[in-house]
């Protein structure tokens, strides 16, 4: 296909300065960067009819060659900070992840005047606003749509799309390896390391996969999402995070049979004391269009004041769909090249000057419903008991389902879902119904979000 001629009036206007294509330069060819290289060649033409101008790899800084990707004539390097410096480059994109080589690349790049793409979630999350500061002082941009959910372009859509709302809260599944790993535990009756290992194979896994279990992944995201719904700085250290790996199947069929399915949620919520923001497994109503989000594919709910709640579904991780993420970010900073710095779209979405102090709230100030499962005793009054130690604290039981005496040991299980309240409450009644003689070995809880 060729490409329509640009009007005489522009071309004249900018002269030959206008076609030349951008230059950039890969940091990293693995699983995203190969994806990049690969998209950025099969799509050229249409990228340059979006963008305004074609885009050139003029350089790949790589360890070892990808199999997956054929690279003839673009010169290589094994130094990133050779890409940083290359005076023809314009754009670094930072695909080597980690925190602290890739913080000096992105910073030494920045310093060199020139603009950052990255798909890196936890650089930003830890040191956002740190790298912001310094891209606003040298009049760069830092772009990270591909930091969140994979090829799902939910931080323009909350950035731009949603920019006339009150963000009052976002939830989101935002790993797709728990997901996948929840999904298949569920679904397959599979074991943990079974599944890990598989999510490992096939790419999705962190480079440490306890980032991805102990929900750290999701938090570096949920970080992000949070900062440019409310307009706060990054606040990484603030976020509560819990991981899947205590869940046990018969929480996962207990919340089964009550209507509900158990997500590695990232939840953010604007209240008037604070902000929660939180990561840990959540039980949501199995009718909720969330709560079927399954296997590696990721999802975010944003509900605002004006637009009400949207979804937005897609892949969160692999090859060509995070790629997708990394090339839209490159269209919009060539786009943005001949705008001048001060009317761009503000990095984190609200003018930096006007951020909010907003506090992050410690998870003992959070408030949500709950799934408590109690080992009782078979003996007459337990549940009168606990049913006590919930009301004197004002927690309201929703809901009650005991299960038939447990041959092995003799218990009941009995699991109660309560109304919302606020942690700490729950933490008290907690620590009381483990006191009670009645009551054996400690009370599972899991938090309860219905999402409406
Ligand atoms: N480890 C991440 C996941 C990769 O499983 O979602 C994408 O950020």
């Amino acid at each position: 296909m060729r490409l329509l001629p640009r009007s005489a009036s522009r071309r004249s206007f900018y002269g030959e300065f206008i076609v030349k294509p951008v230059k950039v330069g890969i940091c990293g060819l693995g699983t995203v960067g190969g994806g990049t290289f690969n998209v950025l060649k099969r799509n050229a033409e249409e990228i340059a009819r979006r963008a305004g101008r074609g885009i050139e790899v003029a350089q790949i800084a790589m360890r070892s060659p990808n199999p997956h990707c054929q690279i003839t004539g673009t010169p290589t390097t094994t130094d990133v900070f050779e890409v940083a410096s290359n005076p023809d480059i314009d754009i670094v994109i930072e695909l080597i992840g980690g925190y602290t080589v890739a913080r000096e690349l992105v910073l030494k790049a920045i310093e060199n005047g020139k603009h950052v793409v990255t798909a890196n979630k936890a650089l930003i999350a830890v040191h956002g606003n740190e790298i912001f500061a310094r891209a606003r002082e040298k009049g760069v941009i830092v772009a990270f749509e591909a930091a969140v959910a994979g090829g799902i372009p939910v931080i323009k859509a909350i950035r731009e799309g949603l920019a006339a709302n009150r963000i009052n809260w976002l939830a989101g599944i935002i790993n797709g390896t728990g997901n996948f790993i929840l999904t298949e535990m569920r679904e397959k009756g599979r074991t943990f390391p079974d599944v890990l290992a598989e999510a490992q194979a096939l790419g999705y896994a962190e480079a440490d996969p306890t980032f991805d279990v102990e929900g750290i992944d999701a938090a570096h995201k949920l970080t992000i999402l949070a900062s440019i719904a409310f307009g706060i700085p990054l606040q990484f250290d603030k976020a509560y995070t819990e991981g899947i790996t205590q869940l046990t199947t018969a929480d996962v069929n207990y919340a089964e049979a009550l209507g509900y399915r158990i997500k590695h949620l990232g939840v953010a919520r604007s209240t008037p004391a604070g902000i929660e923001l939180r990561v840990h497994p959540t039980l949501i109503p199995s009718d909720r269009l969330i709560a079927n989000v399954n296997g590696v594919m990721n999802a975010v709910m944003v509900n605002g004041d004006a637009a009400g709640s949207t979804l937005f579904y897609g892949a969160g991780a692999g090859m060509e769909p995070t790629a997708s993420s990394v090339v839209a970010d490159l269209v919009d900073v060539v786009r943005a090249l001949t705008t001048d710095p001060e009317n761009r779209v503000p990095h984190l979405a609200f003018q930096p000057d006007s951020l909010s102090a907003h506090p992050i709230l410690p998870i003992q100030e959070c408030e949500s419903a709950y799934y408590l499962r109690i080992q009782a005793k078979d003996h007459p009054g337990v549940l009168a008991q606990v049913a006590s130690i919930l009301s004197e604290r004002g927690i309201n039981i929703e809901s009650i389902m005991q299960k038939e005496v447990e041959e092995q040991d003799g218990l009941v299980p009995m699991i109660l879902l309560t109304h919302r309240v606020v942690e700490q409450r729950i933490n008290d009644a907690i620590q009381a119904l483990e006191a009670l003689e009645g009551v054996a070995g400690p009370v599972v809880r899991i938090r309860v979000e219905h999402l409406n």
